[in-house]
């Protein structure tokens, strides 16, 4: 159990991370600030690239403020990028409209010459900057995480040179060159720990690790290249900051989730769709927090189906240490109003 600073309990967000039940669950949702509101396309559409948007701290911190306004979530985060990393390391980023990411790919270790942990100074103190915006911004009850993707999911990107359905380029970079692939995740750990360290050091209250590509890994490469890097982040924050909580979110591995607990030791993990809520309840039990699970596609269908599954989470997950959340972002086509109507529904939700 976490020993959470007893001034930040007044945050129900983090409750759950000191192995408390908190009722109603603590309530936000991955991808809360996008493309489905109308004044986050605002304001993206007058700050240029998206990545203009992340580097330009009022603008980051606007948009992060948004949905809060709106829906009065438990918990808002930073709003960023995990690719953030490897554009501030050398290798420069592009969001392509309607594309997603482009990098230049790098396949082998040749190519890690382009990467240097002193260029990331510039970039990420401006997304500091953006985080100590919103310690000043955001209500006392309202918790701030602060990101950064895991090395196995941003490796994926930065040897694809975009997202792709199977991560061949890492995977295949992983069986041919163990060392030369190490070497990568090295970088990308070490830049991970920097990045999070200024993140906690201007107000973020506690962190999120994105693994989105956690599931494509046999289990012996699982615990090398997700645990192994995830657990040396979670230590090297640990030691400087003990009372801030990290979620780990490995998605697609709801097998191995036990291992990456008690391999990375994080405080608490954020479940995909397709995990069950036993698994679910018997993670909780054990007095890791538990952060899920409801699937995204749900809430852009809304009504009694929505309400139904909204309802069914919370019951399983009644007096667990649980904060409700989506098993993967909100999409795009998500009618805000659909949002508005299942924050309505975990709020009033009684055992
Ligand atoms: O509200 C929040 O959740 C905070 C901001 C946030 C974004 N991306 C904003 C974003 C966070 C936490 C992320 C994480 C992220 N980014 C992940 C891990 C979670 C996951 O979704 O699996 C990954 C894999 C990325 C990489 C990434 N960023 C991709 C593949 C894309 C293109 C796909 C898409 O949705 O367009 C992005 C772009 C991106 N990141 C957008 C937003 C709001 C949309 C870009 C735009 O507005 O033009």
């Amino acid at each position: 159990m976490r020993d959470v600073k007893p001034d930040l309990l007044e945050k129900r967000f983090l409750q759950p991370f000191a192995s408390k039940a908190v009722s109603p669950p603590p309530v936000w949702l991955m991808r809360q600030a996008g493309r489905y509101l109308p004044e986050y396309r605002q304001v993206r559409a007058d700050a240029g690239s998206f990545l203009d948007l992340c580097y330009t701290p009022k603008l980051a911190a606007e948009v992060t403020l948004q949905p809060i306004r709106r829906y009065g979530f438990d918990a808002a985060i930073l709003f960023s990028d995990i690719l953030v990393v490897p554009d501030a390391l050398g290798q420069s980023v592009r969001f392509a409209e309607g594309e997603g990411p482009r990098l230049d790919p790098i396949k082998s270790v040749e190519g890690l010459a382009r990467l240097a942990l002193s260029n990331t100074n510039d970039k990420f103190a401006r997304v500091c900057e953006t985080v100590e915006r919103l310690s000043q911004a955001l209500p006392r009850e309202t918790a701030l995480i602060g990101f950064c993707g895991a090395p196995w999911t941003v490796a994926t990107y930065m040897a694809e040179g975009k997202g792709s359905s199977d991560q061949a380029a890492a995977r295949s970079w992983a069986y041919r060159d163990r060392t030369g692939f190490a070497q990568l995740i090295d970088i990308l750990t070490e830049a991970s720990i920097v990045y999070l360290t200024g993140q906690i050091e201007a107000g973020a209250d506690a962190i999120q690790i994105f693994d989105s590509w956690a599931g494509s890994l046999a289990d012996d490469e699982f615990m090398r290249w997700v645990v192994a890097p995830t657990a040396r982040i979670v230590k090297g924050l640990r030691t400087r900051f003990p009372n801030v909580p990290i979620i780990g979110f490995p998605r697609g591995a709801a097998a191995m989730l036990q291992p990456y607990i008690e391999g990375t030791d994080v405080d608490g993990v954020s479940c995909d769709t397709s995990c069950p809520l036993s698994v679910m309840q018997t993670i909780a039990k054990t007095g890791t927090a538990v952060q899920g699970n409801l699937d995204p596609l749900l809430l852009v269908t809304g009504g009694d189906a929505l309400d139904a599954r909204a309802d069914a989470l919370c019951s399983a997950m009644t007096g667990l240490p649980f904060v409700f959340n989506l098993g993967h972002g909100i999409v795009p086509g998500t009618p805000p109003e659909n949002v508005a109507r299942l924050v309505d529904r975990v709020r009033q939700h009684r055992n």
